[in-house]
């Protein structure tokens, strides 16, 4: 176990298992989160012991309510920010690991907490799970992949309703939308994401990761460049067409 503050990260059997811990604040995602899920993406991502990764949030009431406010207007100038990001390009990192990452969340799931979220590969959510994008109520727009990641996953429609009226969905309609793979009581949500995670890590690293890149870079792709990726995947794994 690694000894962050506003963030728990253990490893057990091939199974990373990163807990935003700030529940006095609903874990809300501040500074320090992200420069500590910086690291604990990198150690993911690197670390060959780690097959897949579940992502969660301390307490009883949120995985995350959005970023921290009480930072909101004491953010560094845009040229400090910009010069962070490309130092620190979280969502960056996290859009490019190749291993399956499983997210299990909980009560609020705002702003980068449903970005977070959406970085992840399979969604778990308990059933008083509750999601939004809050930004344009702020005045701002999301700024960790939020506006590129939930179109693909719910479609323009919808993604543009959720982000233009800031309406909350809850998890049932989550799951209608396919935002969410599962709803389950909270529970039975960490073991749900566990058994999942002990079946993906039982298969082929290689071939898990071969199969999660063609379908996630695949979609941004022409069907025909599609196949080719899948193509050239599957002959690094002795592909036999
Ligand atoms: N940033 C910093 N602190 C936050 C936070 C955030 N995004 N969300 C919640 N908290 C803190 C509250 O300030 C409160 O702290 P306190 O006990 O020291 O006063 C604690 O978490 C509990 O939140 P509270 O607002 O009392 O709970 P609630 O049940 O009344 O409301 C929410 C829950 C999620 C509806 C409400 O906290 C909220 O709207 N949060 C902001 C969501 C948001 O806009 N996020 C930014 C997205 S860009």
């Amino acid at each position: 176990m690694s000894n962050f503050e506003v963030i728990i990260y253990e490893k057990t059997d091939g199974i990373g298992y990163v807990t935003l811990n700030r529940p006095q604040a609903l874990n809300a995602y501040n500074l320090q989160m992200r420069d500590e899920l910086y690291q604990v993406l990198g150690a993911i991502k690197d670390d060959p012991e780690v097959k897949v990764a579940i992502f969660r949030g301390a307490g009883e009431r949120a995985f995350c309510a959005g970023a921290d406010l009480t930072e909101f207007l004491t953010a560094p100038s845009p040229v400090i920010a910009r010069q962070v990001r490309w130092e620190r390009d979280v969502w960056g990192l996290f859009l490019s690991i190749t291993k399956p990452l499983i997210a299990a969340v909980h009560g609020y799931v705002l702003g980068d907490g449903l970005e977070i979220a959406l970085c992840c590969d399979i969604r778990l959510a308990s059933e008083d799970t509750q999601f939004g994008l809050p930004e344009v109520g702020l005045g701002i727009i999301p700024a960790a992949g939020g506006t590129q990641t939930l179109p693909r996953m719910i479609g323009r429609a919808k993604a543009l309703e959720v982000l233009l009226t800031g309406r909350w969905i809850k998890a049932e309609e989550a799951h209608r939308l396919k935002l969410v793979n599962q709803v389950v009581s909270r529970h039975d949500l960490l073991p749900t994401a566990e058994r999942l995670a002990n079946k993906i890590k039982a298969y082929s690293p290689t071939a898990v990761t071969y199969a999660k890149q063609a379908i996630t870079r695949g979609l941004d792709l022409s069907l025909e460049q599609g196949l080719e990726l899948e193509a050239k995947l599957g002959a690094g794994l002795g592909g036999y067409k």
